[in-house]
């Protein structure tokens, strides 16, 4: 590659989950602090990070069309901007990137991305470079800290707290894009939720690929799981709510369960996958719980804390998932009535074991079954959101609406809420809930 001026805006594009979304925050901030801005709006930036997600086919084959729709721009203005490959496909397709797409001149993957700005001084002299070294512990403890004084949070903030996963479910590439398990160290962590705070953050999200298998030692040295470290953070005084995403059935203990009854700030909401509501499939798929054993876990929940809204992850069309063990899993949404869920047709992906099992099923078969659960994931929704009307709640107010004196926030369950009157983005607002919709909600002060 030719070298190039130093760039003096970037774009960092997220694909992917909130982990991907985190991850493109820490970039930005990196990438700020080596003097670079962000391009203001509709301007072509000097340097794009496409942050990328390599869960399904459709997610991973993006990269490759916006990797050419960026060089074709840059080749009719005469600027070509600097391309950087980060996130999951990076990781996983790394080598493949940067033979088919000679105009990237940077791979980087999910735990490597703290050593980006020397890889960008490299591009500038025209060298291109691949990092896509593991583990994650390295990244945590060489990144800056967060917020030093200059920019301000968005008053809902993520925070990765695990990352990594072990449980090697077979149709997922996620243990191999992000490697083991590891968990931050709890000093790192309430560290970090404080600056959060200070910049402006009432609600933090604690992330994690198997969130609630976070562990570590508080400050006397004691051994404390999930439970422990939402009790610590909840005595920060201006964070007002905590959440967590996402979980596995298999790590969710009693601690755990008894927090959500206990403390207030933990907000009433459980994104709990189950992917499947038959028991064949998910040995298949090596999920470690039963339909049944999943339903009784969900009960404990719902009886520390009855207002619960439940959330889900589905898969249709497995390998060898025949009509009656779909059923199972319409079954199963009849049972627990979702406030929320996503549902995803199955999507083989190179090198875990479900994609080459036998009895992959039809494409017209698995968009059968797609919308028909989706059919019943939506009528849970709607049915959640007008048992809502009447209620009085806290909204978190996260942006401006399209009419004067209009905002919208988030309730408790994560419900979309817009309402109109005196309020400011960060405020928590008493909002009654007067109408419902499937997506959102309307309500008065
Ligand atoms: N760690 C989380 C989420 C992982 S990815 C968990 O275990 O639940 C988010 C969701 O994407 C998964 O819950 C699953 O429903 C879906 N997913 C993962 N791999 C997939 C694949 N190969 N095809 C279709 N959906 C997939
Ligand atoms: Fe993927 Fe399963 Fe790990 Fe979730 S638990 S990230 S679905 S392997
Ligand atoms: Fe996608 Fe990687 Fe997240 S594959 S879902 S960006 S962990």
């Amino acid at each position: 590659m030719k070298p190039t001026t130093p760039p003096r805006t970037y774009q960092v594009k997220s694909f992917g989950c909130q982990m991907n979304v985190y991850d493109g925050e820490r970039m930005a901030e990196l990438l700020a602090e080596k003097g670079i801005a962000p391009a203001p709006d509709g301007e072509e930036a000097d340097l794009v990070v496409l942050n990328t997600c390599h869960i399904r086919e459709k997610a991973a084959e993006k990269v490759y069309s916006d990797i050419g729709r960026l060089a074709k721009a840059g080749t009719e203005t005469g600027r070509k901007p600097l391309i950087a490959v980060a996130g999951c496909v990076a990781q996983a397709e790394g080598e493949e990137i940067m033979a088919r797409a000679p105009d990237v001149s940077m791979v980087v993957g999910p735990q490597a991305y703290h050593r980006l700005p020397g890889m960008i001084d490299k591009a500038v002299s025209g060298e291109r470079a691949t990092d896509t070294d593991m583990p994650a512990d390295a990244k945590f403890a060489a990144l800056p800290p967060r917020y030093s004084g200059r920019r301000k949070s968005a008053p809902s903030a993520f925070l990765t707290i695990q990352e990594g996963c072990d449980k090697f479910c077979t149709y997922c590439v996620v243990p191999y894009t992000r490697g083991a398990e590891i968990s931050r160290p709890y000093s790192q962590l309430v560290d970090e939720a404080r600056k959060l705070v200070e910049a402006g953050a009432k609600e933090i999200t604690l992330l994690g690929q198997n969130v609630s298998a976070w562990s570590g030692e508080d400050d006397k040295g004691h051994p404390i799981g999930m439970a422990g470290l939402i009790r610590a953070l909840a005595k920060l005084p201006d964070l007002a709510r905590i959440r967590y995403t996402t979980s596995h059935p298999a790590d969710m203990d009693d601690a755990l369960i008894e927090t959500h009854g206990e403390v207030e700030k933990l907000m009433p909401y459980l994104h709990l996958p189950v992917q499947s509501g038959n028991d064949r499939v998910l040995k298949a798929m090596n999920r470690s719980h039963t339909a049944e054993s999943y339903l009784r876990l969900l009960e404990r929940f719902r009886t520390a804390r009855p207002d619960l809204a439940l959330s889900g992850d589905f898969i249709v069309g497995f390998p060898g998932e025949t009509e009656a063990e779909f059923e199972d899993t319409l079954k199963i949404v009849d049972e627990v009535r979702y406030a929320q869920a996503y549902s995803f047709k199955y999507s083989p992906r190179p090198g875990t074991p479900a994609a080459t099992m036998e009895g992959q099923v039809a494409k017209e078969i698995m968009d059968d079954r797609l919308q028909r659960l989706q059919a019943r994931l939506n009528r849970d929704q709607l049915a959640f959101n007008k048992a809502s009307v009447g209620k009085t709640c806290e909204v978190l107010v996260e942006r401006k609406g399209k009419h004067p004196g209009q905002w919208l926030g988030k309730s408790p369950w994560l419900q979309s809420v817009w309402f109109k009157g005196e309020a400011a983005i960060g405020d928590l607002v008493e909002v009654e809930l007067v109408e419902a919709g499937p997506n959102s909600l309307q309500g008065e002060i």
